[in-house]
């Protein structure tokens, strides 16, 4: 599986990014993946969307033309989103009015959402399968990932870890990613046979 992960938060050493780093290399190290590459959002690296998008203006060519490889490039992808009162951050709403069919369409897709308390977590979650998908058609899996407490697992150093939170979510991690790759394989088929753009039916109802 080719593999494209968002970390969906702005800020700069955000946990998010630790959770995509350790599920890249979790990916890498157990075969499932043959690559794997990240896209951050931290630092806020894209402008927020407007109507040069659609007339194709040089200066989004330029902003969008590395994602857009990656995620072309991409037959899985990982959306990693922290929960900022209780939404996902606008930076992640603003990458999904830029993507499309071509990058994401008809692709499995794993949410994976953090959170710093004991119970936050479910809202971007619900947030993403509600809206994020309607005209890029994206498929997320019906399994996702809650990260909650997230400064104490996926550590670097074990030592930082609650080490009966870490094997449980490290377990499920690795059992969510093996199912992302045979939905990978799935979906490879229904891209390679069934009629997935339709000038006719561009947006999503
Ligand atoms: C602006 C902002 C709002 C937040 N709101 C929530 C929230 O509603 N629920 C929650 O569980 N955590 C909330 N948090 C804390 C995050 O769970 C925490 O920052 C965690 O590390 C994930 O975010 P990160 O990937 O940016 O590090 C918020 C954090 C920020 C920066």
């Amino acid at each position: 599986m080719k593999l494209a992960i968002i970390s969906g938060s702005h800020r700069l050493n955000s946990q998010s990014e630790k959770v995509a780093n350790y599920a890249k290399n979790l990916a890498l190290s157990s075969g499932l993946a043959s690559s794997a590459e990240i896209i951050s959002l931290a630092g806020n690296p894209i402008p927020f969307w407007d109507e040069g998008v659609w007339a194709g203006e040089e200066r989004w060519q330029q902003v969008l033309a590395p994602i857009q490889t990656v995620l072309r490039n991409s037959d899985a992808l990982i959306v990693v989103t922290p929960e900022w009162h209780g939404q996902i951050p606008s930076g992640l709403k603003n990458l999904m009015l830029l993507v499309g069919v071509p990058e994401v369409g008809h692709k499995p897709a794993l949410i994976v959402s953090v959170s710093a308390s004991e119970t936050g977590g479910a809202y971007p979650v619900a947030e993403l399968r509600m809206s994020s998908y309607k005209n890029n058609r994206i498929c997320y899996l019906p399994e996702h990932l809650i990260v909650r407490k997230v400064n104490s697992v996926f550590n670097a150093d074990s030592a930082e870890n609650d080490a009966k939170a870490q094997e449980y979510l490290h377990k499920r991690l690795a059992w969510n990613l093996s199912l992302l790759q045979a939905y990978a394989q799935a979906l490879s088929q229904v891209r390679a046979t069934a009629e997935t753009t339709s000038s006719d039916f561009a947006f999503g109802m």
